[in-house]
């Protein structure tokens, strides 16, 4: 246990709005600090932090704390873990309460310490080879055409690996490194023969690549030009040679230039994220120093999480070839789920933000990124130069973008790329290119833009299989909505927008004892179902008895699976009324679970007799 007193004296070193800061970029507001909450997905501030009083809280999501539940929360750290990582940065000395788990921790943290200066000393081995080996001539040429200064090769670290077989293993074994902690992280590889080991860089310039925090965890390597001295070689090397994942790297996670940039992104409030080695040196030197890049990957979630945490919007600077612009519907997805706003700056064909850079110029480049569209007007006019010119393969084109279109929440928004879709496919009648974008939204095939909160998204459609299809047998067979039990429904609906067709047809059945479709469909205008709804009403599969039949079945099904959902949680929430010691509460709550688990059985019992 760590004392009140520890707490206390942790709590007064470490201010919350540096420690947040990390995180969120916050903006001063009255007496608070405001920014984008780093717990869901929002594009405008809810998250106040209030240094005084060593709070923060949340009005969109309602989470609150102080710095140890922040750390904890974003971190998915335990409260000693958060406790003594924070004791360390702030030179508090705490008392060791479990020597096994402190041991482990301390032997983690030796080796990934150790990882670490073997890296950075990696590092300065290939940056001396720059300036110092014969053959680096071959590099600094290669950096010279591209225009790269010495202060960019300074701010980057940027080196030279020498060929041969041992120059890096030699440089080691003189310091003293341990040969398993370099094959560790990738640096050398152990030879077939199992004695020794030789270079895993050979004859590159030497990209380190910094995580958030600066510390080196892998490097780069781009081939170069053979040099004279060297023999032939069998076949072209590999134009990019990257470190393997190692306990310091994840690819996955990693944003080349992210470390360097990141004061700058938080001051432009966006990134621009690039794909290559060389354009993202040439676009920090070229001053948009906010500018990151994968390695080698696509773009993750994770790196969207990562860029999410220092700016909400990013700029898609890809080659202006295919691959580019195929990069460019693939982050669609990734960015669109972390809530990210996009743009999308196009190049010329065959150019690269490098090239293109030295060919036109900064102030160039610096128009395309102002100018640069939103990631939905690229992806519009993207389809439109992709499909054919006939009008079958435009109207699927305009199909396909109706998920992409749905996933905008703004109905004003939405309502004006719709027009630019009808503008720029040269259609007058809007009505028509909603058509369109509707049917592309009710095929199964397309993913389905995963909206805001993905996750209970995807409960919400599983629990909602049943619920569906009951609620289909009401559009089947409206009358069956005057039924007692068939008001039952309405309390078991999960779901909203099956909530809003299961009111809206209530409504009207109520006032006009039928259906009547249109007037349905345009009451649903912004259902989420609508599509589904569309299908369920273009056919009629039961008789009236049948339906009922169905329906009466299916019921009980759903209170049973409602109830059992339920329990997981009640049960949680007795656990925490007994850990704080409120009895009374824990006891009323056991006494609803009791009564919930023995309804549920029954319903159970009852709906195994039926089937
Ligand atoms: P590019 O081929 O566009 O590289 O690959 P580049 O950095 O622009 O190099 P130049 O300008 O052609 O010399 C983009 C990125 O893809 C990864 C590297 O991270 C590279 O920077 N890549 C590329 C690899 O990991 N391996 C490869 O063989 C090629
Ligand atoms: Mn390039």
């Amino acid at each position: 246990m760590i004392s009140e007193d520890k707490i206390a004296e942790i709590r007064d070193r470490a201010p919350i709005a540096d420690v947040i800061g990390n995180y969120v970029t916050l903006k001063k507001s009255g007496n608070s600090l405001k920014g984008l909450c780093p717990f869901h997905n929002e594009k405008t501030p809810s998250f106040y932090v209030h240094p005084n009083r060593g709070f923060y809280h949340c009005f969109g999501c309602k989470v609150s704390g102080d710095v140890f539940a922040f750390l904890m929360h974003v971190e998915g750290k335990t409260f000693p873990e958060v406790a003594r990582d924070l004791a360390e940065q702030t030179g508090v000395q705490l008392p060791v309460y479990d020597p096994q788990r402190e041991a482990e921790h301390q032997r983690h943290k030796k080796e990934s310490e150790r990882l670490a200066s073997l890296m950075e000393a990696s590092t300065e081995f290939y940056c001396a080879q720059l300036r110092e080996h014969p053959d680096a001539s071959i590099a600094r040429a290669e950096l010279a055409k591209r225009g790269i200064s010495d202060e960019s090769i300074r701010k980057f670290r940027l080196g030279y690996a020498p060929h041969g077989w041992d120059s890096l293993v030699r440089f080691l074994e003189r310091t003293g490194s341990s040969p398993a902690d370099a094959e560790a992280v990738g640096l050398i590889v152990s030879r077939r023969s199992g004695r020794g080991h030789y270079d895993r860089f050979r004859h590159r310039l030497m990209f380190p690549i910094a995580d958030v925090h600066g510390k080196i965890v892998a490097f780069s390597g781009r081939a170069l030009e053979p040099a004279p001295s060297m023999e032939a070689q069998k076949e072209p090397p590999a134009k990019y040679l990257n470190s393997p994942e190692n306990p310091l790297y994840h690819k996955g996670e990693v944003l080349y230039g992210l470390h360097e940039g990141r004061v700058e992104i938080r001051r432009e409030e966006s990134t621009i994220l690039c794909e290559g080695n060389f354009d993202l040196v040439a676009l920090h030197q070229a001053g948009f120093a906010n500018a990151v890049a994968p390695m080698g990957t696509a773009f993750t979630e994770a790196h969207a999480k990562l860029i999410k945490r220092f700016a909400p919007k990013v700029f898609l600077l890809f080659d202006g070839d295919q691959a580019g612009r195929k990069a460019v519907r693939e982050a669609y997805g990734t960015s669109n789920k972390a809530a990210l706003s996009v743009h999308v700056v196009t190049l010329p064909q065959g150019a690269d933000p490098d090239s293109f850079l030295r060919e036109q110029g900064v102030d160039a480049l610096r128009a395309r990124v102002t100018n640069a569209p939103t990631i939905i007007e690229y992806l519009i006019d993207d389809a439109l130069a992709r499909a054919e010119p006939n009008p079958h393969a435009k109207a699927e084109a305009i199909a396909k973008l109706g998920p992409i279109l749905a996933s905008v929440e703004s109905p004003i928004e939405r309502g004006l790329y719709v027009e630019r879709v009808a503008r720029k496919f040269g259609i007058t009648d809007l009505a028509l290119v909603r058509r369109e974008l509707r049917r592309g939204l009710g095929r199964g095939n397309e993913p389905r833009p995963k909206p805001r909160d993905a996750v209970r998204q995807d409960i919400a459609l599983v629990v909602s299989e049943l619920q569906s299809r009951l609620i289909s047998l009401l559009i089947d067979q409206p009358t069956l909505i005057q039924n007692e039990e068939a008001q039952k429904l309405s309390r078991l609906l999960t779901n909203k927008d099956l909530r809003a067709i299961f009111d809206s047809i209530f409504r009207m059945v109520d006032r006009q004892g039928s259906l009547e479709v249109m007037a349905l469909l345009e009451e649903l205008e912004d259902n989420q179902l609508r599509p589904w709804l569309e299908e369920q009403l273009a056919v009629q599969r039961h008789s009236l008895e049948e339906a009922r039949q169905i329906f009466c079945d299916g019921l009980p099904i759903l209170e049973q699976q409602n109830i059992e959902r339920e329990l997981p949680g009640l049960q949680q929430r007795i656990v925490e009324a007994r850990r704080v010691g409120d009895d009374a509460l824990a006891a009323g709550l056991t006494q609803e679970f009791v009564e919930l688990s023995r309804s549920a059985h029954k319903l159970k019992q009852a709906n195994a007799k039926q089937r």
